[in-house]
């Protein structure tokens, strides 16, 4: 039997290009490309995992690349300096090129959940690294501006969809990164700035019922939403928001026995269960003591592998709307496998499974 922590780095190994940007899905047709959001997954995965130079080369791959795009920061800053309207090419992209350019084929660029996701994870990895924390700092600090001046605006959610909307989960994952450089940092974070992203939060995310909203007047969740406790903690995984949060997730878009669905009205690729969000609710458990689901969850994970160990994104066998599945196919080919985001958070669930005792 293919040993899955073996395959699962070999995988990533290899998605890995030399200036350290990590291939979504390499051979997949539109995932050729570093995700800020899938990268600092994959290198938090890594460095658990005990490849500390793969998720440093990552590291330092971001704060090179952003740095490389500080007139284009400057230029939006000075912008909104002088009450100009921005146009969509003036924000900083979701993914670049392996060599750190903005690509050039259309995409749904103007996403900030990724910014803040990257900011948490590179605080994470340079905790005792003093040297590579210096070398980031001006990425973080230009990253830290940016997020300061958008962080209120509409953009696409991390599914790159709802342009117009302000979604919970991004939302979170600023507040998020903004707070771990704080606790490190505080010089590079505006004076209350968190406090307000969070007051934001919850006066306008929080549906009547109590739960968390999968973005502002969509009363729906989203399995996006298990961030706003894990890791980002805009609440406690014990809030009465983020319990009934989960118990809406469960009830909605956790198949009994099965995956967990990105949010109920998905139609990509048919909408399928998506690998990399059933680990997550395995590692939600995982922190709830719920040990046995987690295991559960992660046996889930684990059966829908390749023989070879590949994980795709998605599994369309319980697919909530099949009519969208040959459509997807035409025109991007069959779903993205193996995805280096998936093996990231089978590795983080499996490797936080194995310091539960039993
Ligand atoms: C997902 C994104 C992800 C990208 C690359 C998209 O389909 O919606 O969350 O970053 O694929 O994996």
């Amino acid at each position: 039997m293919t040993n899955l922590t073996e395959a699962s780095i070999e995988i990533i190994r290899a998605g890995q290009s030399s200036s350290g940007g990590y291939a979504a899905c390499a051979s997949f047709s539109q995932y050729g490309y570093s995700w800020l959001r899938d990268g600092t997954w994959i290198a938090y995965a890594m460095a658990a995992a005990g490849e500390t130079s793969s998720a440093e080369a990552f590291h330092r791959w971001a704060a090179r690349t952003l740095l490389s795009h500080e007139g284009k920061v400057e230029r939006l800053l000075a912008k909104l300096e002088r009450g100009e309207r921005l146009e969509e090419a003036d924000y900083l992209p979701t993914r670049f090129t392996l060599d750190g350019a903005i690509g050039s084929d259309d995409w749904t660029e103007f996403q900030l959940d990724g910014y803040g996701t990257w900011l948490w994870g590179a605080v994470q990895f340079c905790a005792g690294k003093p040297e590579l924390w210096a070398a980031l700092r001006p990425a973080i600090a230009l990253t830290v501006r940016y997020l300061a001046a958008l962080w209120q605006s509409p953009n696409y959610d991390c599914w790159e969809e709802h342009r117009t909307q302000i979604h919970t989960a991004t939302l979170a994952a600023i507040y998020g990164g903004l707070t771990a450089v704080r606790s490190v940092d505080a010089a590079l974070v505006p004076d209350g700035l968190p406090e307000r992203i969070r007051a934001f939060t919850f006066e306008k995310c929080v549906a009547p019922e109590g739960h968390f909203v999968k973005f502002i007047g969509n009363p729906e969740v989203d399995a996006s939403l298990l961030w706003v406790a894990l890791p980002y903690r805009v609440v406690e995984i014990s809030d009465p928001r983020f319990v009934a949060t989960l118990a809406k997730i469960e009830r909605d878009i956790h198949r009994p026995g099965g995956g967990v669905y990105r949010f109920r009205a998905d139609t990509y690729f048919g909408g399928g269960e998506w690998l990399l969000l059933t680990a997550w609710l395995g590692w939600v458990y995982a922190e709830l003591g719920r040990i046995d689901e987690a295991r559960a969850l992660k046996a889930w994970v684990e059966a829908q592998a390749l023989p070879n160990g590949q994980m795709p994104e998605q599994v369309d066998t319980h697919a909530l709307d099949r009519t969208h599945i040959a459509p997807w196919i035409a025109k991007w080919g069959t779903s993205a496998c193996p995805l280096l985001w998936s093996h990231a958070m089978w590795l983080i669930l499996d490797l936080r499974l194995k310091t539960v005792s039993g």
